[in-house]
C-alpha cells in the first residue's frame, strides 16, 4: 500500500490543499478533491520519481552548455496538413514538443489526430498511436474512412495498451531502433495508468504522473507527442493546471452546439501565437477546413432586426466577422435580468454602465440579454462598441443597416478608441460585402474601400449607427 502524501488535488482545476475540502477554493466546484497518493520510496524504483520508468541512469554526469551551441527548437518542425491546424500550432509541429488536445467526448479529437497521423505516415514520419480508448480494429475503421492506404501508410503503428510501463519501454526501444522523425499520440491521457501510482486511471495522481513521464519521453527522445484530454462539464480539461504547466501547447477542440462546424483554439502555445483559431467541418470522410471562414458566423444572419450589430474580431492572425445580438426591454419582474452568452458578463455590465452614464441611455429596470451568434466567443476589446450599439439599437427598436460594421474599443469616459489592425479588419469586411464602418476618429474618409464614419464618443457612434441621415456628416 502506498503511503498517503496528505495532499488533496481538485480534479477540475488542479488546485492543491493539505486537507480535504467540500468545495474547491480555486474553481468553486463541489466534491472535486481527490487524495494524491505518492509512492513510498522503493516502490517506484531507485529514485521513486519519473526517471524510474525511463531506461536512463538517474545519476548520470551532467554539464552546463553554452546557449549559443544549442539548436533553436522553432527551426525543427514537422510539416502539418491541413494548413489550418499547422497555423494553430504556430507553423508546424515542433520536434520534442508536448501538445495537449482537449475536447468533449465525440467532438472529433480521435478523427483529427488520425487524419494528421495519416498525413505524417504518407510523408515518411513514423506514427506511434497509443490506443487506450478504442480497439485497433475501431481505429482501422476510422482510418479507412479517412483514406487509409496500406502501402503508403505503413508507418502508422498502433500500440494497444493502457499501462504506462510497457508502453514506455516500447517507445524508447522503438526510438532507439528507428531514429527518423516520429510522432506519438496518446488517446487518451485519462486511460493511461502506472503501477507506481496507487490510484485509479483518470485520477489526478495518474494523469499528473503519466503526463510527466510521457513529456519527459518527448523532450529526451525528440519525438513530439499529442496527449488527448477529456474536458469536464465546466469545459476545462480534467486536472488542467497540472497538465497545462507540463505541456508546450494546449489546444481546445469545440463544436458549435450540435452542428458540423468544429473549432480548434490554441489557448497556450510556447512556439506561436495564442488565440489562433482553426475552423473545420466534420464531413463523412473526416474534418475538412472551411473556406471563407471569415464570414462563417454570419451565415445564418437575417439582418434588418433591431439589436443585431456586426463587428470584426481578431483571433490570432485571422479576422472573423461576428454578429452581436442584444435584447433590451423593460423588465416584467422585480429584479432585471442580465444574461450573456459568448462574452464575459462583467464586460457587458461595464459597457451597460458606460451606455447609461455616457450616452444617456436609461437601462434602469431593463432586462439585458446579449449573445454572439453562431457559437463564437468574443474576448477582443475591439467588439466593445458593437456590443454597446447593439444594446442601444434593441432598446430604441431601430435596426442597424445590414452593410454597416462597428469597430472600436470603449473607455470608461465614453471615448471610442481605435482597434488594432483596423485595416485588416476592414479588408475582411469589404470582402464580405460591408460598405460602411463606424469607428474611432480618423482623418481618412475610407478604409480599404469602406466608407468611414468617425465617432469620438459612444453617443456619436450610436447616432451614426441608428440614423442613416447622419452618415457622411462626421
Ligand atoms: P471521434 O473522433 O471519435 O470523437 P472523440 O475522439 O473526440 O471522442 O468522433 C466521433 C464523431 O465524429 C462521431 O459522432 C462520428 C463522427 N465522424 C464523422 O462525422 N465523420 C468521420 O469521418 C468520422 C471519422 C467521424
Ligand atoms: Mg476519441
Amino acid at each position: 500500500m502506498a503511503k498517503s502524501s496528505g495532499l488533496f488535488v481538485c480534479g477540475n482545476c488542479g488546485h492543491e490543499e493539505l486537507k480535504w475540502m467540500g468545495q474547491c477554493p480555486g474553481c468553486k466546484e463541489w466534491n472535486s478533491f481527490q487524495e494524491m497518493k505518492i509512492p513510498a520510496k522503493g516502490k517506484a524504483g531507485k529514485s521513486g520519481g519519473y526517471s524510474a520508468t525511463r531506461p536512463t541512469e538517474s545519476h548520470q554526469h551532467i554539464e552546463a552548455q553554452p546557449l549559443s551551441r544549442i539548436e533553436s527548437a522553432s527551426h525543427n518542425r514537422l510539416n502539418v496538413e491541413p494548413e489550418e491546424i499547422s497555423r494553430v500550432l504556430g507553423g508546424g509541429l515542433v520536434i520534442g514538443s508536448v501538445n495537449l488536445l482537449g475536447g468533449e467526448p465525440g467532438v472529433g479529437k480521435s478523427t483529427l489526430l488520425t487524419g494528421l497521423a495519416l498525413q505524417w505516415a504518407k510523408q515518411g514520419v513514423r506514427v506511434l498511436y497509443v490506443a487506450g480508448e478504442e480497439s485497433p480494429s475501431q481505429i482501422k475503421m476510422r482510418a479507412e474512412r479517412l483514406g487509409f492506404d496500406p502501402k503508403e501508410d505503413e508507418g502508422f503503428l498502433i500500440i494497444d495498451q493502457c499501462r504506462l510501463e510497457p508502453v514506455l519501454e516500447l517507445l524508447y526501444a522503438d526510438r532507439a531502433a528507428n531514429p527518423g522523425p516520429a510522432v506519438m499520440i496518446c488517446d487518451s491521457i485519462q486511460t493511461m495508468h502506472s503501477e507506481n501510482i496507487d490510484a485509479h486511471p483518470g485520477s489526478v495522481g495518474q494523469i499528473r504522473y503519466c503526463g510527466g513521464v510521457l513529456s519527459d519521453f518527448a523532450r529526451t527522445s525528440k519525438c513530439p507527442i499529442f496527449l488527448v484530454g477529456h474536458v469536464t462539464k465546466s469545459g476545462t480539461i480534467a486536472g488542467p493546471k497540472i497538465l497545462e504547466h507540463m505541456v508546450d501547447t494546449v489546444l481546445y477542440f469545440e463544436g458549435d452546439g450540435g452542428g458540423p462546424i468544429r473549432m480548434v483554439r490554441a489557448v497556450k502555445n510556447r512556439f506561436g501565437a495564442t488565440g489562433e483559431l482553426a475552423i473545420m467541418e466534420m464531413c463523412n470522410n473526416g474534418l475538412i477546413p472551411v473556406s471563407e471562414a471569415g464570414a462563417l458566423f454570419l451565415s445564418q444572419r437575417q439582418g434588418g432586426e433591431p439589436g443585431s450589430c456586426v463587428t470584426a474580431v481578431r483571433n490570432g492572425s485571422r479576422v472573423f466577422l461576428v454578429e452581436v445580438q442584444a435584447l433590451v426591454s423593460p423588465s416584467r419582474y422585480g429584479t432585471p435580468q442580465r444574461v450573456v452568452q459568448g462574452i464575459d458578463s462583467k464586460r457587458v455590465a461595464l459597457l451597460a454602465a458606460i451606455l447609461e452614464k455616457r450616452a444617456g441611455v436609461d437601462l434602469g429596470g431593463c432586462d439585458i440579454f446579449v449573445k454572439v451568434a453562431g457559437g463564437a466567443k468574443l474576448d477582443d476589446p475591439g467588439a466593445d462598441l458593437a456590443i454597446l450599439v447593439a444594446m442601444a439599437s434593441s432598446l430604441r427598436e431601430i435596426p442597424i443597416p445590414n452593410d454597416t460594421l462597428v469597430l472600436g474599443e470603449v473607455g470608461l469616459t465614453g471615448a471610442v478608441r481605435r482597434v488594432n489592425d483596423q485595416n485588416g479588419r476592414a479588408k475582411e469586411a469589404a470582402h464580405h460585402g460591408m460598405k460602411v464602418v463606424i469607428g474611432a476618429k480618423d482623418s481618412r474618409k475610407t478604409i480599404q474601400g469602406l466608407q468611414l464614419v468617425s465617432a469620438e464618443t459612444v453617443g456619436l457612434a450610436i447616432e451614426a449607427a441608428l440614423s442613416k441621415s447622419s452618415r457622411g456628416q462626421a
